[in-house]
């Protein structure tokens, strides 16, 4: 099968589209025809083994995972003795980030990591939700209950996790705020935000604006300044950032949070958790995927340059294998 791999960390000139063979079915497992898969900003920071600290879990000196890629959609083609839910023809989707290989033409994987596909979504838009989606929903899920009314703000709106979280939040009936470069915000606001704020000209912790939930993909701010910014009863969800902020919302943010209603946090992203429940508002139309741009297997190292340099508005979805069923 063709597949893009690596074998060290680096730019994506360290990427390959070679022919390896296909992989060995476990009893668990299922065999998945990949069609579509999607790029998340987790394969860029794979690619390169960065932030650092991520090469104690995917390999210090090398990667682990030799093919990326942990968002897709494609056709079950054989299933292990064990697999009791899937069966060879299903189109399936799912997050596959517990064990990748996204980026290839096959992947075998634990039946649990998949969702059937709903015949009403393609496999385009299929692929582009699941990380992304399920970040998103958790964000807005796990910590607080958001209300019509409540004031969101999402810092990095304009990529794969924001655009998700701003159609959740105004479904729900949030005012959102959303922060992201200049050339993302009239696309913000054509999907519903209330309030747009360029980063590149404004610091939204230094507006005097508060909020009861704010989402961060891209943490940038000190404990204290986050605090600033929520109202009584507030909370930050921290989806991803510097590692120093990471760290510091991690440890003295629950020390900030101690006997105070203002709540810090990071997510711990569970894979796949709550996907039917994004699918659900996708059928009824009130989140749709924002799709950037479409690539094919060959262009992944393309792909993923576009992510790292920001220029993606939404996802980036890249067509594996061609199939001509929907
Ligand atoms: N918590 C977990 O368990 C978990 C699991 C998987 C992934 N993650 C994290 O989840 C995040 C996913 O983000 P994503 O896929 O939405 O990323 P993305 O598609 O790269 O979007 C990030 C957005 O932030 C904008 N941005 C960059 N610098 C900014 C700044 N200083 N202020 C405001 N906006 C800024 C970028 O725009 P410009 O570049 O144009 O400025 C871009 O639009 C990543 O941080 C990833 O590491 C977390």
């Amino acid at each position: 099968m063709k597949a893009i791999i690596y074998s060290k960390y680096g730019n994506p000139e360290v990427l390959q589209m070679k022919d390896v063979e296909k992989p060995v079915l476990g009893d668990n497992e299922v065999l998945v025809k990949i069609y579509v898969a999607s790029v998340n900003s987790w394969d860029w920071d794979l690619l390169r083994g960065k932030p650092y600290l991520y090469r104690l879990i995917f390999g210090v000196f090398k990667p682990k995972h030799k093919i990326i890629g942990c968002d897709i959609a494609g056709r079950v083609e054989l299933v292990g003795k064990n697999v009791k839910h899937l069966k060879a023809g299903d189109a399936v989707m799912g997050d596959i980030s517990e064990c990748w290989g996204g980026f290839a033409e096959y992947v075998c994987v634990p039946e649990r990591l998949l969702t059937l596909k709903p015949s009403e979504l393609s496999f385009e838009h299929a692929a582009a939700i699941p990380q992304a989606g399920v970040l998103a929903l958790q964000s807005l899920q796990k910590s607080i209950t958001v209300k019509s009314g409540d004031k969101v703000l999402i810092n990095g709106a304009g990529g794969g996790v924001g655009t998700f979280a701003l159609q959740i939040a105004k479904s729900l009936g949030a005012e959102v705020t959303c922060v992201d470069s200049y050339q993302k915000l009239e696309m913000l606001y054509n999907l519903g935000a209330d309030h747009v704020i360029d980063y590149k000209q404004e610091d939204f912790a230094e507006k005097g604006s508060r909020y009861n939930l704010i989402i961060d993909v891209i943490a940038n701010h000190s404990v204290f300044a986050y605090k600033e910014a929520l109202l009584p009863n507030g909370r930050l969800v921290v989806i991803g950032g510097t590692i120093p902020c990471l760290l510091q919302v991690g440890l003295l943010g629950s020390l900030l949070s101690f006997n105070d209603n203002r709540k810090l946090g990071i997510l711990i992203h569970e894979p796949n958790e709550g996907l039917d429940l994004l699918l659900d508002m996708i059928k009824k139309g009130d989140v749709k995927p924002v799709i950037d741009s479409i690539y094919t297997l060959k262009d992944v190292p393309i792909a993923l340059q576009r992510l790292g340099d920001g220029k993606a508005v939404g996802k980036i979805v890249i067509k594996v294998s061609e199939y001509n069923d929907v």
